[in-house]
């Protein structure tokens, strides 16, 4: 049986599926909520048994930390142990209540199941009203993970919960297309700096603005840091490789193969290949808005192949390039010879 979809526009908050939801996760259900980046997958983030039916739902490995989702700083306080330190206080200002996951140290009240045992946790407070209402209703923090199985393409729709998920959860809260369509940035402190471990709808320039950043700088970092972010990830089932901004196709042999790129740049293409445009280079939030919905459709057209092009560019660039990036399975071909 599919868990039913209860609508609630973000303008107008139904308070009866605010209620039925957050008295859903208090009881230790699994909730599908929506948040201004991806369709999260909720649960009581002070439940153990909640924690393991969404690692269960997913099928998401326990090495792979969860985000845990506050409805502002008081909450906060329950999840992470001792003060803010100065640099994560001066992004939390700066940037929440929105998509920005700030790794703290683990406050002993929170299972460690929540972080794969890592001393520290994720934690965010999004700016969705809906979020944010149910996260109050609740009255505990949620563990919310994007609401797709484990290494496909995160969902920006309800629907693409219900047929990645709906059968494994108690209830799909509806509000519509996820305004950023990507993940939070995810940061860690090395004292005074932020390092950027995944980076997401807050772009790494905005972020050092406020204090000083980077992104994690070698794979090996990345992987002790981040231990979830795995090569190959946001993939949709058709094989996918990522090319390039240079990359030329011509010579490439023809087939039935899917182009993904940019408006107005449709290179020339081999015999039988399509085009589908992800939006325009120059306007990279409605690249991202739309990018895992692109993925989703161009996987439904069952191509043998699907290519995309990256942005080649920094700001939201970088988040839009690492997504497309891990959907190829982190190779990227420069040549037509790299295919
Ligand atoms: O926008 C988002 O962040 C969405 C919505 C639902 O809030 N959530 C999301 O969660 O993208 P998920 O589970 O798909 O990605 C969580 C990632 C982990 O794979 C890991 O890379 C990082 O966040 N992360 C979480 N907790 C961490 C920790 N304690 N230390 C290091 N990285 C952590
Ligand atoms: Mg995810």
């Amino acid at each position: 049986m599919s868990a039913p979809i209860l609508p609630c526009p973000a303008d107008s908050l139904d308070p009866a599926v605010i209620r039925q939801a957050g008295t859903t996760l208090r009881d230790g259900g699994l909730v599908a909520i929506p948040t201004e980046t991806v369709y999260g997958l909720g649960g009581n983030a002070l439940d153990p048994d909640a924690i393991a039916l969404i690692f269960a739902a997913k099928e998401r490995p326990s090495t792979d930390p969860l985000i845990v989702h506050v409805d502002g700083l008081a909450m906060a306080a329950d999840v992470v142990a001792g003060p803010f330190p100065v640099p994560a206080t001066i992004l939390a200002e700066a940037f929440w209540p929105g998509p920005l996951t700030l790794v703290l140290p683990r406050r002993a009240s929170v299972p460690a199941t929540v972080s794969s045992g890592l001393p520290h946790v994720g934690v965010r407070c999004p700016s969705h009203r809906t979020a944010l209402g149910i996260i109050t209703a609740a009255g505990v923090p949620i563990a919310a993970p994007s609401a797709n199985r484990f290494g496909r393409i995160s969902p920006t729709q309800a629907s693409h919960v219900a047929s990645e998920l709906g059968d494994r959860i108690d209830l799909i809260v509806d509000s519509g297309p996820c305004a950023a369509g990507i993940e939070s940035t995810v940061v860690s402190f090395d004292g005074d700096t932020a390092v950027v471990l995944r980076h997401g709808a807050i772009p790494l320039e905005s972020i050092a603005r406020h204090v000083v950043a980077r992104s994690v700088d070698t794979a090996a970092e990345e992987a002790l840091a981040s231990p979830g972010h795995d090569e190959r990830h946001y993939s949709p089932g058709t094989p996918t490789t990522t090319v390039i901004a240079a990359f030329d196709p011509l010579r490439a042999p023809a087939g039935n193969v899917l182009y993904l790129g940019y408006e107005g740049e449709a290179p020339p293409l081999p015999a039988n290949w399509k085009f589908a445009s992800l939006g325009s280079r120059t306007d990279l939030a409605t690249v991202a808005h739309n990018l895992y919905d692109a993925l989703r459709r161009a996987d439904a057209e069952a191509p043998t192949r699907i290519i995309a092009e990256l942005t080649g560019v920094p700001g939201l660039g970088r988040a839009i390039d690492d997504r497309l990036t891990r959907a190829g399975s982190s190779r990227v071909a420069r040549s037509v010879a790299d295919l």
